[in-house]
Parts: structure tokens; sequence; C-alpha cells
């Protein structure tokens, strides 16, 4: 076909495209070398690179096949309005083509040579690379604990599903200095979290821990050997724990007293030097957010924190905060100012422990790691969504806190939008921090307020009154010591949010938090719509269940799907079934802590699972107005017995609204309820 060249001082002296300008098509070349060949009346273009053809078009059919090398990787029945491609005996495509879909099979990812969408991509690229490390880099790390081969490896981790899994990725040589050394996160989870690492070897040679807290703590090391021991998910190893203990110190002082950042200073220069702690540091804040402004200054004083810098190899500071971050839009803005005023933005990493589990990532991959579920994934299929976090356990003797607190502060604006982001974001352009969390930002943007009376129709709030959880009596939340006893602090709390996009629009969120629950699960549940039409509604057992796709956070992590299937039979009889995978079988017993993950990438300067400033803002955002509609509209609080599912004023809340239709027009509206986990 001929075409028209592109100005030459557009793309230099190598033309990239080919132009057929009335037709508003182009091909695609690179350095002189046609990479496309378009026909254009047909709105078709097939590529071409170096010599090599790698498409043929079947233009009457609008398909296209495509080749490599001189071996052919697809092969069309246009007649059937197919094609399928091989690849060394492997099919990758199978195309539809009245449908204007192909699908893929994931192979490992291949890197693109053009261009594309330029810079993003292929730093990308890039990133992905340092994930995983090459032999060379990983040749230059020094494990901490020994052999893979060793007793530290549980049978369920040799499970062949792991089995030719690229080598996990490991920490860059650091010093973990963890403000709050004394308190019940470092004894608890942070401890443990570094001494699976060092299990698993993520973690190098050149690593070292300095607690900082004002209590004296002669035996530091000691303590947390205790914790480790009782705390940790795989049982402590004499050999691995000493191995570690030895870069564990431990710096005494107050926060806002400077002499504290100075031995802080020291213990540090000596760890460089003797622990090849190469100057990165980590700095955790496992600290209550009033102590994080004195922190960041205390350390830029002390010259412990600088400006990040582009230079190869220079070290790094990266600065962990806990949640809560914040207790309202404006304090949250008050801290990221405080932060900033210290720090750049890609220093910082919020905590969300939510994000370092494993099936929170898994969603990300069960959406755009498959081919199958994204068609799904919107209001043309998907009937509503439901966000459940619930929790059997009460205050905990914690009722000072929680009376300031909440579950909506607590658990809401936070872990439960993190789960609605991610369950509804659009595909970011790459795993790449900024590229996921613009995504995540856009849905919270698109989230419809709840303002004024609108706080007292999408939402319930609600109380625990006295109950029975596990055949035990349990106190009501006002009897709680630190409670008062006329509070009107939620344990509970239900909302129906909407999100006014194109993928989303009119499909409801219902999202529900609470403690004294039935019981302890998460999880995220995409229920479909109804069937167009009853085929089997005469058949025996034939409920017509919607199909529902659940992704379960905890107890066990894993993801089922419901569907219909035929009971065994002459006839028809019908019963709900589910396909269940389970992470604990399936890739081994022993799933990462949450805190393990996230510390490792804390180490590694990977920010993708850390809220970035501007959405922590936007999740205040959204539950401020909520806050302020309960207390000018003088919103009830709901009591329910504790060990049951909540209040029952929540039930209603879920019910399509007058007049709402359901999948295919039809007049009566599917029959919705909260799933019973
Ligand atoms: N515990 C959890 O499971 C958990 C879970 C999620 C989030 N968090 C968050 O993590 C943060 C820490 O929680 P936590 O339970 O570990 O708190 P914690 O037990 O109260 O510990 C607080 C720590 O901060 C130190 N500290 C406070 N003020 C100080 C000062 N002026 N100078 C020096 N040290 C000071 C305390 O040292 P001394 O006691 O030696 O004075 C102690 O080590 C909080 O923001 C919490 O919300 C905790």
């Amino acid at each position: 076909m001929e075409g028209r060249r592109e100005p030459a001082d557009t793309l230099g002296a190598a033309a990239r495209s080919v132009c057929t300008p009335a037709l508003g098509l182009h091909a695609r070349a690179r350095s002189a070398r046609p990479r496309s060949v378009c026909t254009p009346a047909l709105g078709l273009h097939a590529r071409a690179r170096s010599a090599r053809p790698r498409s043929v078009c079947t233009p009457a059919l609008g398909l296209h096949a495509r080749a490599r090398s001189a071996r052919p990787r697809s092969v069309c029945t246009p007649a059937l309005g197919l094609h399928a491609r091989a690849r060394s005996a492997r099919p990758r495509s199978v195309c539809t083509p009245a449908l204007g879909q192909h699908a893929r099979a994931a192979a490992s990812p291949r890197r693109r040579r053009d261009g594309g969408d330029g810079g993003a991509r292929r730093s990308a690229f890039r990133r992905r690379d340092r994930s995983y490390p090459t032999p060379r880099r990983r040749a230059s790390i020094v494990p901490v604990v020994a052999d893979r081969s060793s007793s530290t490896m549980t049978q369920a981790e040799k499970n062949p599903l792991r089995e030719g899994m690229p080598e996990e990725r490991t920490a860059s040589p650091a010093a973990l200095v963890i403000f709050g050394a004394s308190g019940d996160l470092t004894r608890r989870k942070l401890l443990p979290a570094v001494y699976n690492l060092a299990l698993s070897r993520l973690l190098t040679g050149g690593f070292a821990v300095v607690g900082v807290a004002r209590r004296p703590k002669p035996d530091f090391a000691q303590e947390m050997r205790e914790a480790v021991g009782k705390y940790s998910r795989r049982p402590l190893e004499e050999a691995s724990w000493s191995e570690l203990e030895k870069g564990i110190s431990y710096v005494q002082g107050s926060f806002d007293e400077p002499e504290t950042y100075a031995r802080l200073a020291a213990e540090l220069e000596r760890l460089d030097a003797e622990r090849g702690t190469r100057k990165n540091r980590v700095f955790y804040l496992a600290v209550a957010p009033d102590q994080f402004a004195p922190i960041v200054r205390g350390l830029r004083a002390a010259n412990l924190v600088a400006p990040p810098s582009h230079e190869k190899d220079a070290p790094f500071q990266h600065v962990v905060v806990e949640k809560p971050f914040g207790e309202d839009l404006e304090s949250a803005r008050a801290l990221n100012r405080d932060l900033l005023a210290h720090l750049a933005e890609s220093q910082i990493y919020r905590i969300d422990h939510y994000l370092g589990k494993e099936t929170v990532q898994n969603l990300l991959v069960l959406r755009f790691g498959n081919t199958i579920f994204e068609p799904l994934w919107s209001r043309q299929h998907v009937d509503h969504v439901q966000i459940t976090v619930a929790e059997e356990i009460g205050v905990e003797g914690r009722g000072k806190f929680y009376e300031k607190v909440g579950i909506t502060r607590d658990i809401v604006q936070n872990h439960a939008l993190q789960l609605l982001t991610l369950v509804a974001m659009e595909p970011p352009s790459s795993w790449d921090a900024d590229a996921v969390r613009d995504e995540k930002v856009k849905v919270l943007r698109t989230l419809r307020p709840i303002e004024g009376p609108d706080a007292l129709s999408s939402t319930v709030r609600g109380q625990y009154a006295a109950g029975i959880v596990r055949g035990e009596k349990v106190p009501g939340y006002t009897e709680e010591p630190d409670v008062a006893k006329d509070s009107m602090t939620e344990t509970y709390v239900a909302m129906k949010l909407h999100l006014d996009s194109w993928r989303w629009g009119g499909v409801p969120f219902y999202l529900r938090a609470g403690k004294r629950l039935a019981k302890r699960v998460a999880e995220v549940v995409l229920h479909f719509k109804p069937l167009p039409h009853g085929l089997f509604k005469g058949a025996p057992g034939a409920t017509e269940e919607p199909n529902a796709l659940v992704m379960r956070l905890q107890p066990d992590e894993g993801i089922s799907l419901r569907f219909a299937a035929k009971i065994p039979g002459s006839g028809i009889a019908i019963r709900g079934v589910t396909m269940d995978f389970r992470y604990g079988a399936a890739f081994g017993s022993s799933t990462p802590e949450a805190y393990e993950r996230l510390l490792l990438d804390a180490l590694r300067g990977d920010a993708t699972l850390f809220t970035r400033a501007d959405e922590v803002e936007a999740q205040w955002g959204f539950v401020d107005p909520i806050f302020e509609g309960w207390r000018t509209q003088n919103a009830p609080i709901a009591r329910y017995a504790a060990g049951t599912w909540g209040p029952p004023e929540a039930d209603a809340l879920v019910q399509p609204s007058e007049g709402a239709r359901g999948a295919c027009g039809e007049r009566t509206p599917p029959e919705r309820a909260w799933r019973r986990p």
C-alpha cells in the first residue's frame, strides 16, 4: 500500500509512521523500517518488524494473524471468524472477531522496545526488573540466614505451585530505626516481621535494627527475642535469630530532645562501619501521630534525613508512618504539611497494613492478571458489591482510645476504602507506585458525597449491647471500662455508596464494619446480576441465586465463585455450589504477614502499597461529611446484641430503592441482603 511519509522533522531522521490521513489511519515504522502496513479502506492494519512480517490481514473478515521470525504464530480460520496463535506449540491468543475481542494467555512479560506510551511504560519495566534481582544482583547480596533447603522451609513452602517462580525480592542494605520500640506494635508485629524476613532470606547481611524510646531497655535484644518467640508466625530458630540479633541495638531518649538524635546518629555511624548499612535508613514511626512532627524535625536537625538524591547508589532515607493518619481532613492536612516540610513525598510511607495482605494484592492480580474477570467487572454484569470488615472482639480494654475514634475512623476511612478503591479502580498504566495510586485516588474522587440528610438514608451507625460471642456472655460497649454510659461512639457502621463513573454508574457498593459481630471476617463480594430468564424455574432446588465472586481476606485468605450446578441424576435438579481457591492450601500454609511485605517494600523503596498524601486526604474528605451529617441530623445509634450481624436497621439499606428495576429492566428489582459469611 502506498502511504504518505510524515515530515521527517517531526520524528527525526527515522520516520516512525506511515499515514493515510484521509482515512485517519496510520502505520508505524522505526529507523526507516516499516512496521505496519495498512488496509485503510477496511480500518485494519498489520505490523512488521525489520524485514520480518509479523501480521497478516484477512481484511474482508476484519481479522489479523501475527507471525514472528519465520515461525508462524497464528493460524486463521477466516470462514469461522477465528484465529489461534501458536508459540512453540503453546497457544497464546484466541480471537472472536465478530465481538472485536481477543484474549491472551499469560506468559512471562515481554519487553517492548517500541515507544508505546513512552517513559512511563519504560520506567515501569525498569522497576519491575528491579523487583526480581538478576543473578548478578543476587550474588552481591549476603543472606542473613542459611540456605532455603534448611529446616526453616516447611513442606508447604516446597509446594510444586511455587516451583519455577522467580526468586523473591530482597531488601537493600539499611538500618531500620524504630521509634516507639518499647511499645506494643514493635513487640507484636514489627520484630516478628523482621525475623520472618530474615528467615526467608530477604534481608541482607548489611542490615540492623535500632530501637528508640524513652524507657531504658538494657536487654532490648533479649526482649525482642521473647516477643519473636511469642508472636512470630514461624518458630524461632536459634541460628537465624543469633545472626539477626548481632545487628539489634537500642537508643534511649525522648523524641523532643536533640541529644536523642545525636546518640542515634552516632549509633548509625557505628552500624555503617561495622554492619555495612551503607547510610541507608528506614525510620519507622511506631508512635502516636502527635509524635510524627517532632521526630521528623529532630531527624532533619541532626542531618539524619536529606532531600532524596537521584544519584546512582546515593543513600536513602525513608520514613514509615503508622495509622491513624489524622482524625479528620484538617488534621490529616496538617500532618502532611508537617511531614512535607522536612521530607519529600517519595520518602514518606504511610502504612495501611491491609495493603500488605496477600489477598488484597491478589485482588489486583485477579483483575489485571487474568482476562476472564475484567469483562464482567462493571455495571453491565455486577448488581452490587459488598465489602465487610467484621470483628468478634470488642474494644479489649482500649475504651479510652475507642471513644475518640469509633469504627468509621478506625476501619472505614482507611482499610475499607482501600478495598473499595482496589475493587473499583481502572487498570493502571503500569505496576508503578504512582500509576496505581493515581487510579485509586480517581475512585475516591468519584465517590458521591454523603452529606446532610443522606447521612440518615445512606448510613446506619450502631453500638453493641451485651450478648453472646462464641458461647460466652460479653458486656455491651457502654459497660466497657473507660467508656461513657451515654456514649454515641459507633462500633458498627453500614453505608450505601455510589461511584459516579462510567464503569460503576448505578451499582451500589455496600460497606459494613463492626465489632462484636458474629464472625471475624473481611471480604469483598461481587454479586452479579440475576438471570434475565428463569429457564430452570420449576427445577427442584433452583434458587436462582445470582453468581457471586467472593474475595476473602480473613480469616482464611482465598477466592470463591458461587454458581449453579446440576445435581447428578436423571432429572434437572439444581444446587448452588462454590469453586474455591485457598491461599494456604495452594501456595503453602504460612502466608507472610502484612508487615513483612510492607517492611520489605519500605526497605526496597517501593511505595506502591502505601498511601499517598492526596489519597489519605481524599479518604478523610469522604468520611468527614458523614460525621457532620450524623451530628446535624441527630442520627440515632442503633443497638445490636454482641454476637449478631449488626442492627436490623442495616438490612433496609441493601434493599433497592422504590421504582428500581432489575436486570434487563424487569419490574421486580432483585432481592438483596447482606451476606452471612
Ligand atoms: N499496637 C498495634 O497493634 C497497632 C496496630 C496498628 C497501628 N498502631 C499504631 O502504631 C502506633 C504505636 O502503637 P503502639 O501500640 O506500639 O503504642 P504504645 O504501646 O503506646 O507505644 C508507644 C511508644 O512510643 C514511645 N514514646 C511515646 N512518646 C515518646 C516520647 N516523647 N519520647 C520517646 N518515646 C516515646 C513509648 O516509649 P516509652 O513507653 O518507653 O515511653 C513507646 O515505645 C500508634 O500510632 C498506633 O495507633 C498500633
